[in-house]
């Protein structure tokens, strides 16, 4: 990292997961730890880029120098990050967004009456896909979490989201993916792909975020 080789960048990086509020005690999420966003927002403060980390609930510290936005659910997620991205050269998807929230969040502690209950869902705003729509897009990055026919899904995801590039990690696989400190990465372009191989998430980073560069020097002729 001797070269500051981002100097003139900011990037908007999400991490982490999201929480869906049930009631006042109880939330659906999943397992991301926000290791590998955070390990992305390290990577790119190194190599000098201006970031901005929009976070949901994590248990570890954020890279000194980064500008921390903390979220809980999905939806606070969607609007800081249109409210930060607008100046952003290039935005990193990485958070493990809730594709759903509960339609109805209960006001007080909902008690256990019944034998069954049933939890009625809707879908949740796509962050990645909404900032892949602005005018003035940055340059714009998902991530696919596959446990099945990864290559097919992230291709899909990277075509109909509209994205610049997506970054895949085969989550079926211990060891790596979802809370561990190891991660894989596949990244696509619409015409070829790269492969990041097994190491701590820091190294990985680091390899994702310089090529990432790479490819936004490509589309932006410099
Ligand atoms: O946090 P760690 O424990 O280190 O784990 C890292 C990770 C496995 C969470 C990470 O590497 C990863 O794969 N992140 C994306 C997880 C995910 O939700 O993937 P997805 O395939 O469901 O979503 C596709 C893309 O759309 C992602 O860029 C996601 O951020 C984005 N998305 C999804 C839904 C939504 N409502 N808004 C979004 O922006």
């Amino acid at each position: 990292f001797a070269e500051k080789y981002l100097h003139n960048q900011h990037w908007v990086i999400t991490a982490g997961p999201t929480r869906e509020a049930i009631d006042p005690v109880r939330y659906i999420s999943n397992h991301s730890s926000g290791k590998m966003g955070y390990a992305i927002a390290h990577a790119a403060l190194r190599a000098g880029a201006q970031v901005t980390l929009v976070s949901g609930p994590v248990n570890i510290a954020a890279p000194v120098g980064c500008r921390l936005i903390q979220v809980t659910s999905a939806e606070q997620m969607h609007q800081q990050v249109l409210a930060n991205v607008k100046q952003a050269t290039t935005f990193v998807a990485c958070a493990a967004v809730a594709d759903y929230r509960v339609a109805n969040i209960a006001d007080e502690k909902i008690k256990k009456d019944n034998e069954q209950m049933q939890i009625s869902l809707i879908k949740n705003p796509d962050i990645v896909a909404d900032v892949a729509k602005l005018a003035n897009k940055p340059f714009t990055v998902g991530f696919a979490a596959e446990t099945q026919n990864v290559e097919h899904y992230a291709r899909g995801k990277l075509m109909r989201k509209n994205l610049d590039l997506i970054a895949a990690n085969d989550v079926a696989i211990a060891g790596q993916g979802f809370n561990s400190d190891d991660n894989a990465l596949t990244l696509y372009s619409t015409i070829d792909k790269i492969d990041i191989p097994l190491a701590n998430k820091q190294i990985v980073a680091k390899q994702l975020v310089s090529l990432i560069n790479q490819y936004y020097l490509a589309k932006n002729n410099k």
